[in-house]
């Protein structure tokens, strides 16, 4: 099975990955040969700390092997991208694959003969969200009825936490008065709207409210990372920052609520998130990002299993 999005994932394929992933973390000498000798292809067009290592580490600690490409020294920029993706379908059990658009992901999807795993794309952060779920049921005991307020810009991470949330029950209220063109997804939102799990509000006005009856508040960067030093994006950069800084999560805007606070990291420090909160006793992102690579395990041994 691939891992493109998580809205074709079912709500057991959600929960036994996240139990099998907290198992992991419990037990990892358990899982030291747990996928026999299988190798991972990691190819990756964008930059990458979590994603890539939690990956490249994942598999080693699984007893498999990983094999690491930087999208610009291969011919992945000269070919097809079906070509290239058979060719590396037939050399590796499994790709985990960070791409700029999502239309590229989608394409390797069809064309595979291996699981796919989109390691973020511009739509969607599907590992990034199985991760935080893990998080969440190891701080909460459950899914089911916890309240996730995202503050900051509608984007691929959000996108994951809502289609996750609506196949387990976590409940995600988005304050973001941006959205990034590519991660707009209405029917995503409508679906998890009907379902109940999802509310966004459009502007700042209702963020202390949405904050008091949540259970966490996560935010991430307003500017996704391909952007940050694309000069064609520099007019674009400049506008958002003064747009969002009421949007930053800061100690005066918290003050007095008992909520955790998440981050998909890398941070911002002074822009979506004060550098204080991160060291926050309310503070779950460090275990967060530890997290990342007990999830992934999980997610590498789903995706190999036959069923
Ligand atoms: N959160 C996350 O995906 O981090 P990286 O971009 O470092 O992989
Ligand atoms: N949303 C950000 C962070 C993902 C880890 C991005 O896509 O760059």
């Amino acid at each position: 099975m691939h891992l493109v999005t998580l809205k074709n994932w079912t709500e057991t394929d959600i929960l036994d990955t996240v139990e099998s992933g907290i198992h992991i973390k419990n037990y990892p000498e358990k899982y030291w040969h747990a996928v026999g000798e299988k190798s991972l292809a990691l190819l990756f067009q964008k930059t990458s700390t979590r994603t890539r290592c939690a990956g490249e580490i994942g598999i080693a600690q699984l007893g498999g092997h990983a094999h690491y490409l930087d999208w610009r020294a291969t011919n992945f920029g000269l070919a097809d991208l079906g070509d290239e993706i058979r060719v590396l379908s037939a050399y590796v059990d499994v790709i985990l694959a960070r791409f700029l658009k999502h239309t590229d992901i989608a394409t390797a999807a069809e064309v595979a003969e291996v699981p796919i795993i989109n390691g973020c794309c511009d739509r969607y952060h599907p590992t990034q969200a199985l991760g935080d779920l893990l998080t969440i049921q190891e701080n909460f005991g459950r899914l089911e009825g916890v309240k996730v307020c995202f503050i900051g810009v509608h984007n691929n991470v959000c996108n994951s936490l809502i289609a996750a949330g609506m196949k387990v029950g976590l409940e995600v209220t988005v304050v973001a008065p941006e959205v990034n063109p590519a991660a707009e997804d209405k029917a995503l939102w409508e679906a998890a709207e009907r379902r109940g799990t999802y509310r966004y509000f459009r502007t700042g006005f209702h963020r202390r409210k949405a904050i008091a009856e949540s259970d966490v508040v996560y935010t991430d960067t307003w500017i996704d990372m391909e952007f940050f030093t694309e000069p064609s994006f520099a007019e674009e950069r400049e506008r958002r920052l003064e747009k969002m800084m009421p949007y930053q999560l800061n100690a005066e805007l918290l003050d007095g609520y008992d909520c955790r606070i998440m981050h998909c990291l890398p941070a911002h420090r002074g822009y979506e998130i004060a550098g204080e909160l991160l060291d926050d006793e309310r503070s779950l992102i460090f275990q967060q990002s530890e997290n990342r690579l007990h999830s992934m395990k999980a997610i590498l041994l789903k995706v190999l299993s036959k069923d």
